[in-house]
């Protein structure tokens, strides 16, 4: 192999090996808001079967969905209301998972009837049908 091959060789390798560092964005998508739907439902049968461990991880998995949002409409910009919105449901999900650690199963579901609202909030003004 030439010199020259190799260089473009090891050019498309870095290249390769770089991609998915450009690949990280977010984007908010229906399925994305299904999939946290469906886990939302299910962390609220979980707390009532006292299933904690499925709990946290489902608490924590909607924080960091919602931390996603929160940078997703920063970097839309104008879109005030749904950063604070996306904060306030990332910092609930993050109150949910410390309640299920702390064995406090009651608080946990009572912040997630909390959690609920904010998405019904978000919904009203930014989700267009
Ligand atoms: C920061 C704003 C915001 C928050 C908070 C939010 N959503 Fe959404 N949601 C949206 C937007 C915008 C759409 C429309 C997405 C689209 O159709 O592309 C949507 C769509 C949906 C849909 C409909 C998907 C479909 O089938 O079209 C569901 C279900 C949903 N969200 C569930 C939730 C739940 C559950 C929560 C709270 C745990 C929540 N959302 C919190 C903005 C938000």
């Amino acid at each position: 192999m030439s010199t020259m091959r190799k260089g473009s060789a090891l050019l498309a390798l870095l290249l390769l090996a770089a991609r998915p560092v450009f690949c990280v964005e977010f984007d908010l998508t229906a399925d994305g808001m299904r999939d946290i739907d469906d886990t939302t439902k299910s962390l609220n049968s979980n707390l009532a079967t006292k299933n904690s461990k499925n709990a946290l991880g489902e608490a924590q998995e909607i924080a960091a969905f919602f931390l996603q949002v929160q940078g997703y409409y920063e970097a839309k910009g104008n879109a005030q209301d749904a950063v604070d919105y996306a904060r306030k449901s990332h910092e609930l999900a993050g109150q949910i998972a410390k309640s299920v650690a702390a064995n406090d199963l009651d608080a946990a579901a009572a912040t997630v009837s909390s959690l609920t609202r904010i998405c019904k909030s978000c919904h009203n003004a930014y989700k267009t049908d």
